[in-house]
């Protein structure tokens, strides 16, 4: 699972940094290529030779300590490495990493990475709830972080809750799910459209809807993790674009329909998330609009269905479609299917909590035109993504068997 993968296990001041030995020596068992970054206050608990030993690899801990080429080492570490997990992960750290602090060398090389980071916090419950930790945890989560644990029970400062890193075997286990499906879409184009579109009434205002793009992004993310190379076509969205996928920025449903339309006989694999106004304004006012009192009625024409044109235009193109409803889900759903001709259709109930726009996490079910379907539970839009990438790499043919 891990052979050619080469990990970044960084380590910082907790009593849970004895335990990345562990990680450490399984990630080595695994076949992994391990190096090892340290905080100093890291070494007060384990000592770099320990680490050193299991890794095989010099242990980097202080940027200006460093042997030999200190001033690139951190950004060719960076470049070099498929993944990085922080393990423990002090409060310390995660509040560096959420607000781009760099003043060492693994804080360093976490804001110049463009590999996918793990962290394991451990810490005091009492720390681990303090609002000012759990928003950073959600800052770091919608940048694509993924947080493993904690884990719950006695913890070294004589209290139970949760707060303790979660074990070695655990962190390893995620490591191994996110390497699962690397290379499923190797060699393969993606498009994946996010976000809500803006009708604009006149220069100050415009009809949008509720999406906040995260399911999108969230597959784009997950398509890049299988290996496809992936453009975002993006309504505005406030997110970072996700490392390494293009982004192309676009307001109003005919600008999306162009970029789609314009891309589409390139790319084998197409994911319409998008929220995207079917009417705009039948007019745009040069000048803002002003009020006099009186009612005001906007005139609305159509938009052009972008995934319908799709259905309509594809030769050998996976289409994937969305169905964001409010009632009727499943009959909805199928409807839509059949009638833009996509090869898989995500059903979500927007209504129910945990699902749909603004949440992280969403509560789907994929319908398929032979009539099969697979409903999840509530999970986040990335697991979603995931889960979606399996899907689109069976229906292009790739063996997708652990
Ligand atoms: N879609 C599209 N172009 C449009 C409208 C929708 O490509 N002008 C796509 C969406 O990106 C999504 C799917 O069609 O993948 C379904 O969108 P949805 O808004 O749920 O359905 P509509 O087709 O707009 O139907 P209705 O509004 O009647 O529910």
């Amino acid at each position: 699972m891990f052979s050619g993968r080469k990990i970044l296990v960084g380590v910082t001041g907790g009593i849970a940094a004895y335990k990345a030995a562990e990680v450490v020596s399984r990630l080595r068992k695994l076949n992994a290529e391990v190096r090892v970054a340290m905080t100093k206050s890291a070494t007060e608990f384990i000592a770099p030779l320990t680490l050193q030993s299991l890794s095989t690899n010099p242990v980097y801990v202080e940027m200006f300590n460093e042997p030999k080429l200190w001033n690139v080492e951190h950004i060719a570490l960076a470049e070099h490495i498929d993944a990085v997990v922080v393990a423990p992960a002090t409060a310390n750290i995660m509040t560096k990493m959420a607000i781009g602090l760099a003043d060492d060398f693994l804080s360093t090389v976490l804001l110049a990475t463009h590999a996918q980071i793990f962290v394991a916090p451990a810490m005091n419950h009492a720390m681990y709830h303090h609002p000012a930790i759990q928003a950073n945890l959600a800052i770091l989560k919608d940048r694509g972080v993924q947080i493993i644990g904690p884990a719950t029970g006695f913890q070294a400062c004589g209290t139970e809750g949760d707060g303790r890193m979660s074990e070695p075997v655990e962190i390893v286990e995620s490591l191994a799910r996110f390497f699962v499906g690397s290379d499923w879409l190797k060699g393969k184009k993606a498009l994946v459209t996010a976000g809500g579109t803006q009708e604009p009434l006149d220069p100050v205002r415009y009809l949008g809807n509720r999406s906040s793009g995260r399911m999108g992004y969230a597959i784009a993310q997950a398509l890049q993790e299988a290996g496809a190379e992936t453009i975002l076509v993006s309504a505005p969205a406030n997110l970072a674009t996700p490392p390494g996928v293009s982004r192309v920025s676009v307001q109003t449903a005919l600008e999306m329909y162009e970029a789609v339309l314009a891309r589409f006989s390139e790319v084998d694999v197409v994911v319409k998330a998008a929220a995207v106004a079917d009417y705009r304004p039948a007019f745009q006012a040069e000048q803002k609009i002003k009020k006099d009192g009186s009612n005001l009625t906007l005139e609305l024409i159509p938009n052009p269905d972008i995934l319908a044109e799709l259905g309509r235009k594809k030769t050998s193109q996976i289409l994937i479609g969305f169905a964001a409803e409010t009632e009727n889900l499943l009959t909805n759903a199928q409807n839509k299917m059949i009638r833009k001709n996509v090869n898989l259709l995500v059903a979500n109930d927007v209504t129910k909590p945990g699902a749909g726009f603004g949440s992280s996490t969403n509560i789907v079910s994929f319908l398929f035109p032979d009539g099969r379907r697979i409903d999840f539970p509530q999970m986040s839009k990335l697991e979603v993504g995931r889960h979606l990438v399996r899907e689109i790499a069976g229906l292009l043919g790739v063996e997708t068997k652990e």
